[in-house]
């Protein structure tokens, strides 16, 4: 933990480093509490930096235990070490060799940042600021060095031995020890650095390249897992290929491996060559992972991939620039998925990603723009926002200046900045230079911060024949940005006619114009012509723009677009604003006559064409989520309200749809053995929203089909939405099955968190009391952040009616669990916090109770710069 917790980053300071490191040589010994590294670096003044300055290297918790340039120790007053900062007062004016040697203690190291152990396995994490846990360094992104790790151990507690890049020797020493010697190529920063040292299962496989290089690939995971590896390493193949394809990048070494732990703070790290991945997002068999879970693994084990190029070929110049790598790389990831699956349906799952996450946090304290210009802990800023809106940013980009333009000026950022550490500006001026257009404006994307809201007017005149289309954009204010300008926001459009095919697009003049509106002012009017009917505008068409949208459809409007529009995307989005405008009425006690019969006549049209695509089908009957209208209602937030209008609607739906939604499992019922592909998902993933809505009404004789199919079922899909139906009703059927499943994974920790996670959100009174009794289960493990994100994150993120008790039981639960972890895990404790994040959108029992949990944290002595750094928004 850094000293200098108060004094925050900013943006405009930045400056090139005085020294910078060219070669590092690593001589780790490990051992379970005393690491001994030996770190030899090239260094040299940076021609930009200040002559003559003192060398100053980050530390964090480090002990040093020799010092030396050019292979002469140095004089205790020629330098001064503290545990998180070294200085050499008056170093060398030219290159010179420095050699420190660091003592760390892996198996005392909870925060799972620097070199740790998980499991009796050595592995580090470095991102953001961990490589200054294993020895001094200039630790910041664009100090790019050659590195070669030589890591020893006894060869009985570590048969394996992993770095970044190649392996060029290995052998045996005396005393039942070995070594192996990795040596990376590619210069990069010390956050990409990586070693393991274990004793792993090895599964193996090989890809050549487009231009023939032959690259083995290894999955690394605990003995006995071996077989859960075969669809992460499809996945890699798959990823490698289309990477080639979509963007022409090809991978740079001869080896690639993979390294699952299972104490993990993340998803998973691209370290160069050794990517290093939460168990999570690589194990999967039909018994043991949902389809959720295989398309997670898939897109995740992509992501990592893709970084190899957007990340650690060209990297970020300072931690303000996340989002040049993440932004970037969750756009490819997505790119991907929807180049394997069906891409609509992957569209419509991302955008529920982006508004239920990114959305919230951008109406919140926590608001902060894609590229932030101040921090005070770099960890808090791994968010929805620099990844998912940073990811939308660039989709729009693409909106707005049109496919080739987009690829041309993606070629360009390749070429050019391979081997820089860059910023945004250098990513954007390869856009704007590709498209010969100045995206000034666009800039806004990075620097503003909420989401920006765009209301729609029409107004059809008949006599005319003309249709008119009013737009303005509306910033609200977020934190430390009051005045906003507007922004260039391109919206993709269609004007549908009564037969549900799209009209030609007429300008005044009858000249066709493009299927894109841009925003580019506080207000604008299009005008268009050929209309003696009036059309139905859908508008923001795959949702081409991050904003929230109020139009002025009607609700029969909507329910002729859930219908007709061509645009799927804007089919589902039809469906969930009838659905959601339905809701956040009923939550406010308003309900329109005929509103639930509305949703149920647009769910019977979904179902009755389900087979066209039955993955979109299922996105279409799955109704807005808590969160969904919590978010829309914006404010006096009433969680139980919510959710007993969410319920009634159910109630409604399952009755009057009951025979449809029971056709759906035969008519959808996946033959043969269990494939994870997205035709089949698809069809699971219709029957069981079915199964969830058609069981809604609690009928016992429903609900004895449910448990059958939980006992019958031949994958965990099936199995755990059973499963997942069962336990919203009460009752001994619930608590047999969960029993059983318990029973049945007993050993396997990793499905018990679906279990853990799927109590934690029973939206019942006696919820709070079973998660306590929980946290002692064996089952349960406060130190692993999988195990208290399933239990705890799902009761605080999972639950909105139990987290938000009346009584504020939920809060200090919380705040309980926070303060425990913190000292052990700030990154994960900081995480947990951030369920508080909509604390100011509820009523006023409940806000002042979610206050006094935040004050009660934030009285805390001794908190973590994570932690204080979250709570001190939070209040402020
Ligand atoms: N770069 C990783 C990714 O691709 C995330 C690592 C974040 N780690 C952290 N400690 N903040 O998503
Ligand atoms: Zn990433």
């Amino acid at each position: 933990m850094r000293s200098d917790q108060a004094t925050p980053v900013k943006l405009s300071d930045y400056r090139v480093p005085d020294h910078v490191v060219t070669q590092v040589h690593l001589d780790v010994v490990l051992h379970p509490t005393a690491t001994r590294i030996r770190a030899t670096s090239e260094v040299a003044p940076h021609r930009q930096g200040r002559a003559g300055a003192p060398l100053v290297f980050d530390g964090d918790g480090l002990m040093l235990a020799s010092i030396a340039i050019d292979g002469v120790a140095l004089a205790t007053d020629a330098y001064a070490a503290t545990p998180d900062r070294l200085t050499i007062h008056q170093p060398p004016r030219g290159p010179f060799r420095l050699t420190v040697e660091t003592v760390i203690d892996p198996q005392a190291n909870t925060q799972l940042m620097g070199l740790y152990r998980s499991s009796g396995t050595w592995c580090t994490q470095c991102e953001a600021e961990g490589f200054r846990r294993i020895t001094y360094f200039p630790d910041r992104p664009d100090v790019l060095a050659v590195y070669t790790t030589r890591i020893e151990a006894e060869k009985k507690a570590a048969p394996v031995l992993l770095g970044n890049g190649n392996l060029v020797e290995a052998g045996d020493l005396p005393d039942g020890r070995h070594y192996a010697v990795w040596h990376d190529p590619h210069p990069k920063p010390s956050y990409l650095f990586a070693l393991v040292g274990g004793d792993l299962a090895v599964v193996t496989d090989s890809f050549t390249t487009r231009s023939g290089r032959e690259v083995a690939l290894g999955i690394y995971v605990e003995h006995g897992k071996e077989d859960r590896c075969a669809y992460a390493m499809d996945a890699l193949k798959r990823s490698m290929r289309w990477d080639e394809e979509a963007f022409g990048c090809e991978y740079d070494l001869d080896v690639f491996n993979i390294v699952a732990v299972s104490d993990f703070n993340m998803g998973a790290m691209e370290n160069k060559g050794l990517n290093i991945f939460n168990d999570k997002y690589v194990l999967a068999l039909p018994d043991t992972a949902t389809d959720q879970d295989y398309a997670a693994i898939e897109a995740i084990i992509a992501h990592e991939y893709f970084h190899n190029w957007t990340g650690n070929r060209i990297t970020c110049r300072d931690w303000f620039q996340l989002c040049l790598k993440e932004g970037l790389t969750v756009f490819r990831d997505q790119e991907f998925s929807s180049d394997m699956r069906s891409r609509a349906v992957k569209r419509i799952a991302d955008v529920r990603l982006l508004k239920s996450h990114q959305f919230a946090e951008d109406a919140g304290p926590l608001a902060h723009p894609v590229r932030p210009e101040i921090y005070h802990e770099i960890n808090n800023f791994y968010t929805a926002t620099v990844y998912e809106k940073g990811a939308e940013v660039i989709r729009a980009l693409k909106v707005l200046i049109g496919e080739t333009a987009f690829r041309a000026g993606m070629d360009l950022y390749l070429a050019r900045h391979d081997g820089d550490a860059a910023t945004v500006e250098d990513f954007i001026a390869c856009f704007a230079e590709a498209g010969g257009r100045d995206l000034s404006q666009f800039f806004l994307w990075y620097r503003q911060s909420g989401t920006p809201e765009v209301s729609v007017a029409t107004r059809h005149d008949a006599v005319a024949g003309t249709f008119t289309v009013t737009l303005s954009q509306r910033h609200r204010p977020t934190p430390g940005q009051t005045d906003k300008q507007p922004m260039v926001i391109p919206l993709a459009f269609g004007l549908v006619g009564e037969d549900g095919r799209d009209r030609p697009l007429l300008d005044e003049d009858g000249r066709q114009v493009a299927a894109v509106i841009t925003l580019d002012e506080p207000q604008k009017t299009v005008t268009f012509s050929g209309h003696p009917t009036r059309p139905v505008l859908s508008i923001n068409r795959g949702f081409s723009a991050p904003v929230a949208l109020k139009t002025d459809l009607t609700a029969a409007d909507l329910a002729f677009l859930a219908g007709h529009d061509g645009d799927a995307y804007n089919r589902w989005q039809a469906i969930q604003s009838l659905a959601t405008e339905h809701l956040v009425g009923a939550s406010r006690g308003n309900t329109r006559p005929g509103g639930a019969d509305a949703i149920a006549a647009a769910l019977a049209h979904v179902i009755d064409g389900a087979a066209a695509d039955p993955a979109f089908a299922a996105q279409a009957l799955t109704l807005p989520s808590e969160a969904d209208i919590a978010r829309e209602m914006g404010a006096e937030v009433d969680p139980a309200a919510v959710f007993a209008a969410r319920k009634t609607l159910k109630l409604h739906l399952s009755a009057s749809l009951g025979d449809r939604l029971a056709a759906l499992r035969e008519r959808f019922a996946t033959p043969g053995p269990y494939s994870p592909d997205a035709a089949s998902a698809g069809r699971r993933a219709l029957v069981n929203v079915a199964l969830d809505l058609w069981a809604a009404s609690g009928d016992d004789a429903r609900l004895a089909v449910v448990e059958a199919r939980f006992a019958g079922a031949d994958n965990m899909t099936d199995r755990f939405a059973a499963l997942a139906v069962l336990a919203q009703h009460p009752g001994a059927r619930r608590e047999a099955a969960l029993a059983a499943f318990r029973e049945r994974y007993r050993t396997d920790a990793l499905i018990l968190d679906k279990w853990l996670a799927l109590q934690a959100a029973i939206p019942e009174d006696g919820t709070l009391a079973r998660v306590e009794a929980l946290l002692a289960d064996p089952a349960f493990a406060m130190g692993n952040p999988n195990r208290l994100r399933a239990l705890v994150g799902g009761f605080a993120t999972g639950n909105a009616t139990q987290f938000n008790r009346p009584d504020g039981a939920g809060y200090a639960f919380l705040a309980r669990v926070v303060t425990d972890t913190d000292p052990r895990n700030p990154q994960v404790a900081a995480r947990l916090l951030q369920a508080f994040r909509s604390w100011r959108a509820l009523e006023g029992g409940r806000r002042s109770l979610a206050r006094a949990a935040l004050e009660r944290v934030a009285g805390v002595a001794g908190l973590s710069p994570d932690v204080r750094d979250i709570v001190d928004r939070m209040l402020s």
